[in-house]
């Protein structure tokens, strides 16, 4: 076991986990952040996404040694003080979740490639979100909503 202090949304949190603990574990069951998801636990799924200094990882994938020095983002720290942003706004326009289940992984995906693509087209959307699987299909809405939160 050891001691880590993770940059967490902004926020130093300190868990005392062994070296190879998945992120998503740390997330999910030491610090209560469960928007999270667990899906595969094997990387194929991108329910569990977060951001490491703003690129998308799959945090069952990522143990936590990997993460300790990065500042760390996940569905919980997107929306600064209270405002969706405008990812979330056109998550909510387009009616895009379902079920929900991977919905938190979407958007995290979605946010990673506007910072670095402010104009996708649908071409990029698709290869960007191609990791970020959904058994409710939701992909059509998915499309339209990064395409609506890239105009705003
Ligand atoms: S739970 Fe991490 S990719 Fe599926
Ligand atoms: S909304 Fe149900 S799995 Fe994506």
């Amino acid at each position: 076991m050891s001691l880590y202090t993770l940059d967490i949304n902004g926020q130093k949190q300190v868990v005392d986990v062994s070296d190879d603990t998945p992120l998503l574990w740390v997330l999910r069951d030491h610090l209560g952040l469960v928007g999270t998801k667990y899906g595969c636990g094997k990387g194929l799924c991108g329910a569990c996404t977060i951001h490491l200094n703003g690129v998308a990882m799959r945090s069952c994938q990522l143990p936590v040694g990997a993460a300790a020095t990065g500042k760390i983002t996940t569905i919980e720290g997107i929306a600064k003080k209270g405002k969706l942003t405008a990812v979330q706004e056109a998550w909510v326009e387009h009616d895009v979740p379902q079920c929900g289940y991977c919905q938190a992984g979407q958007i995290m995906s979605a946010t990673a490639l506007l910072a670095s693509n402010s104009k996708p087209s649908d071409a990029d959307i698709d290869a960007a979100m191609s990791g970020n699987l959904c058994r409710c299909a939701t992909y059509t809405r998915i499309r339209e909503a990064i395409h609506t939160a890239a105009s705003k």
